[in-house]
């Protein structure tokens, strides 16, 4: 199928889009986006995306869980269609391509689909799924109740920074968690998953290369975890009598960056982004400290060891400190590995537009992840200026993304046909 596509120079309908859903940001005095799934900002940013829908001739339907699908019926209904399409939510202060150039972008390439005649065989359905980022501890719960892997008990037990309830955010925005069920996907009805993502990271600045063809997905393993000492008087405690939580935590955090940066696959990376010390006033002994850790691999073994060799340090400094010591799981996944046809199609598509790719795994998570797990998936990155992402300073250039969108558009072709 020839659609005579040559990548073309920044696509300003598709920059104007970009800048028009960063406008729906709840904290913009913070500096960066920040979008939190189910909250009013989040609604409304649902709105215009659906209006763009709409606009490209879409139909759009919204389920249970506020998942957006919006579908280009094909000329033969019945067989399988191609899902394409990612997030618009976003992480704290964060930019505004993470997510939403692989809804945007989708709607584009319907667009320029349209534009050059195309009829698809198969239907092509853009979603955009509810709350990839980790708002509730735990991510893509979107793309996880479209798999089936969320049950109703863990709507209660999810809950974010100010300790409301996912049941209790899906409600204020006017969903009903009772019908969690009916946003599980019938994935026999899909051929296959394909989102365009920004890298995140600095593999394709580096290399060069503007596009990358995703071969894996690497998967966190997350942990919170809980370290009890004594509150007490910060100035008449001797230090050869404190059991200070924090300073635990500290020693141990140190001891997770070295066991990361020393693991045998060379592709781990830990993080402790969240770290709770209370009573937190300056002059108390803090009595009890709660880090939230996130360690990642496309090696899952790998993966499972640092997190092993993560718990016997802490566990080591806890009786030495006398300090008492608890954790629990947040997120455990399998590092996806994309397949066929996903992946050969846009490595055709590449090849098609004379585009040059790099083949990589991606140190982020995504809901192609969790997707992974009922259907082929693959992923199209284009790169992040300086490897920035998760950040006010997230930039990707418009003759990137433009073709980016070119790449998905024409692996669309190829899966539609
Ligand atoms: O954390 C991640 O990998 C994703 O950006 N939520
Ligand atoms: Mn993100
Ligand atoms: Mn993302």
């Amino acid at each position: 199928m020839t659609l005579g596509y040559t990548p073309t120079v920044a696509d300003e309908r598709l920059e104007d889009w970009i800048e028009r859903l960063a406008a729906f940001n709840a904290d913009p005095a913070a500096g960066g986006v920040t979008r939190e799934v189910y909250e009013p900002e989040y609604r409304k940013a649902g709105r215009y995306v659906t209006s763009l829908m709409e606009e490209a001739g879409l139909e759009v339907r919204e389920d249970a869980f506020g998942n957006i699908y919006a579908l280009w019926e094909g000329t033969d209904p019945r067989a399988p269609r191609v899902l394409t399409g990612s997030h618009f939510d976003t992480t704290l202060n964060a930019g505004k391509y993470d997510g939403s150039l692989g809804v945007l972008g989708a709607i584009d390439a319907v667009h320029r689909l349209r534009t050059a005649g195309m009829d698809p065989r198969r239907g092509i359905d853009v979603v955009a799924f509810a709350g990839e980022e980790p708002r509730f501890g735990l991510g893509c719960i979107g793309s996880r109740a479209a798999v089936g892997e969320l049950t109703r008990p863990d709507l209660d037990r999810l809950r974010d920074r100010n300790g409301t309830s996912l049941a209790t955010a899906l409600t204020g925005a006017g969903l009903d968690p009772d019908r969690l069920g009916e946003a599980q996907l019938e994935a026999e009805l899909y051929s296959g998953f394909l989102e365009l993502h920004i890298e995140q990271g600095a593999t394709l600045e580096t290399a060069g290369v503007p596009v990358g063809v995703v071969t894996h997905i690497a998967a966190p393993h997350d942990l919170r975890v809980l370290l009890h000492g004594a509150a007490m008087h910060a100035g008449a405690t001797p230090m050869n009598l404190r059991r200070d939580a924090l300073a635990g935590a500290a020693e141990a955090m140190v001891e997770l960056e070295r066991l990361a940066g020393t693991s045998p696959s060379g592709t781990t990376v830990a993080t402790v982004g969240v770290l709770r010390a209370r009573p937190g006033a300056i002059n108390v002994i803090p009595g009890e400290v709660e880090i939230e850790v996130d360690v990642r691999d496309s090696d899952e073994a790998v993966r499972t060891q640092v997190v092993e060799d993560f718990l016997a340090a802490i566990g080591a400094i806890a009786s030495r400190r006398g300090l008492e010591l608890s954790h629990e799981v947040i997120a455990r996944h399998a590092p996806a590995a994309c397949d066929e046809p996903i992946v050969g199609a846009v490595r055709r598509a590449c090849t098609d537009l004379g585009v040059d790719f790099l083949e990589m795994a991606s140190g982020a998570y995504h809901d192609a992840m969790v997707l992974n797990s009922v259907m082929p998936t693959g992923m199209i990155f284009v790169p992040s200026v300086g490897g920035i992402s998760h950040s006010p300073l997230e930039y990707t250039d418009p003759g990137d993304i433009s073709r980016g969108v070119d790449v998905l558009a024409r692996a669309l072709a190829h899966l539609a046909a």
